[in-house]
């Protein structure tokens, strides 16, 4: 069983790799795959970059060329359902393209020629990731510093599980995040990759799951603390839940 992980963030795959003692680099596409074992599995670590096209060339490559069987991507998200705060964790439960419109020859957002609008994720891989999510956050200040979980609020970060909507935008302001709202009253999330991965591992049939850390809540503050937020406080969640969630494999 071949595990890849799918980073959208540098500071997320930093921590993970240093945990990989025997990491081996490979180039494939431009980009840096690194392979080895991370608490027992063995594993393939990759940037996604940012976007559809480039989430989906990295997903293919992840399964033609590594032989991976399961795939699980990490990064943040902007939250757009009303319980969804900064500092919650949104494992999806299924994705879809909020900029695809093939309308009238298609239903708005049903992706054409498949027939639908939501590529589900893995059902038993989600539920074991959300628990292990759920653990974490039930200790955060073991993973995250005293003084980022008083700035942040996350004493009472909470682990949803919905719909989470992707498409080529960083949404960040509050008439753009209505909209989204309006036009997808059931997602929680918006972020810029995980439809593209969701409709590769459906295409090959490779189970597929994700995890966002909420960064913001794509209104018009979006962009302010992301950055502080993305090293004090995703990147940890991030390596903290994959690592429990591994371990737990074994
Ligand atoms: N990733 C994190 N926050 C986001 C936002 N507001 N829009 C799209 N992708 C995001």
């Amino acid at each position: 069983m071949v595990i890849g992980i799918m980073g959208a963030l540098h500071e997320e795959l930093a921590g993970m790799l240093e945990a990989m003692p025997d990491e081996r680099r490979q180039q494939v596409a431009g980009r840096t795959f690194w392979c080895g074992r991370w608490q027992g599995q063995e594993v393939v670590a990759v940037l996604s970059r940012v976007g559809k096209v480039a989430a989906a060339t990295t997903a293919t490559a992840l399964i033609e060329r590594f032989g991976v069987n399961q795939i699980v991507f990490t990064g943040v998200a902007g939250g757009i359902g009303q319980e969804v705060r900064v500092g919650d964790v949104v494992v999806a439960n299924g994705f879809v393209q909020h900029d695809m419109d093939a309308s009238p020859l298609f239903a708005r957002h049903e992706v054409p020629l498949y027939g639908r609008t939501v590529f589900e994720t893995d059902v038993a891989l989600s539920s074991q990731l959300a628990h292990a999510a759920r653990d974490v956050l039930a200790d955060v200040g073991r993973h995250v510093q005293a003084q980022s979980v008083q700035a942040f609020a996350l004493q009472r970060a909470q682990c949803h599980q919905g719909l989470v909507a992707t498409g080529d935008r960083f949404v960040s302001s509050s008439a753009e995040c209505r909209a989204l709202q309006q036009a997808l009253p059931q997602a929680l999330a918006v972020e810029m990759e995980g439809a593209a991965v969701a409709q590769v591992c459906f295409d090959y049939g490779v189970p597929f799951a994700a995890l966002r850390t909420i960064s913001d809540r794509a209104d018009d503050d979006a962009h302010t603390d992301f950055g502080r937020f993305v090293t004090e406080v995703a990147s940890h969640y991030s390596v903290a839940v994959l690592s429990q969630w591994l371990r737990q494999l074994t």
